[in-house]
């Protein structure tokens, strides 16, 4: 099954694709995570990443399309995937319908995350993230037991960079403009599976289970 997962930024993407890929048994793959990744190793794609993340727009498509190409290409992808924050454009989409066809596939549903702004904004306010194995945690409503410290690596937990509030404004305003269009453009598929996740992600994770099961991909 290959699944792209679509929701503004602190919407809950990576909390439901973490349990989602496990029940499932698929890759995830996190556009986000990978910039991190390669911010933190300095490598020159983190470094051009790193000054757009920081001031809340989005990577250039360019280098974006050939990273998750490259990934995609890879042995894990083979069982199927989850794409967590890809696309994020229409001409990323359009690259992607491109890259499937010519190995005769196509996306299977797009999971739409649905979270109000100002709840969003809270949220990510409290995110905190392992920065060495990138559990995500949130002070308010998913604290670590020791603070500062990964329930699960005892690694150092970090608020990241972009959850400022000043540029969680700028990613949003970012959302609505660029990536926001795509709902309407998996919508025209009729692939889209909602997930409401105003509530507890368990609620949401049901919903989207339901709508998979609803469309016949579980
Ligand atoms: P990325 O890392 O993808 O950031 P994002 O889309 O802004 O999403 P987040 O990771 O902030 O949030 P999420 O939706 O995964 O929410 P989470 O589950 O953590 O991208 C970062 C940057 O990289 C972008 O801004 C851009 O610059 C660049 N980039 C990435 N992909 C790109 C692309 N394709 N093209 C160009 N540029 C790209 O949840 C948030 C918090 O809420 C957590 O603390 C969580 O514990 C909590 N939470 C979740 N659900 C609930 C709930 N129901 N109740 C209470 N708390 C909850």
């Amino acid at each position: 099954m290959k699944l792209i997962i679509l929701g503004a930024p602190g919407s809950g993407k990576g909390t439901s694709a973490t349990v989602l890929r496990e029940e499932y048994n698929l890759a995830h793959i996190s556009t986000g995570d990978i910039f991190r990744a390669n911010i933190k190793g300095n490598t020159p794609l983190g470094i051009e990443a790193k000054s757009y993340i920081d001031k809340g727009l989005l990577v250039p498509d360019s280098l974006t399309i050939s990273m998750v190409e490259d990934r995609l290409s890879q042995d894990d992808c083979k069982a199927g995937y989850i794409l967590d924050g890809f696309p994020r454009t229409i001409a990323q989409a359009e690259a992607l319908d491109e890259m499937l066809a010519k190995q005769n596939t196509k996306i299977d549903a797009v999971l739409s995350i649905v979270v109000d702004d100002e709840e969003i904004k809270n949220r990510v306010a409290g995110r905190r993230v392992c920065e060495k194995c990138g559990a995500s945690y949130n002070v308010v409503f998913k604290p670590t037991k020791v603070e500062g410290v990964c329930d699960l690596c005892g690694g150092v937990v970090y608020q990241r960079e972009d959850d400022k509030p000043e540029t969680v404004e700028a990613r949003l305003k970012t959302y609505y403009k660029n990536t926001q269009p795509l709902i309407d453009f998996y919508n025209k598929k009729g692939i889209i599976v909602e997930g409401d996740n105003n509530k507890n992600p368990e609620v949401c994770i049901e919903q989207i289970k339901e709508g998979l099961k609803a469309k016949g991909l579980v």
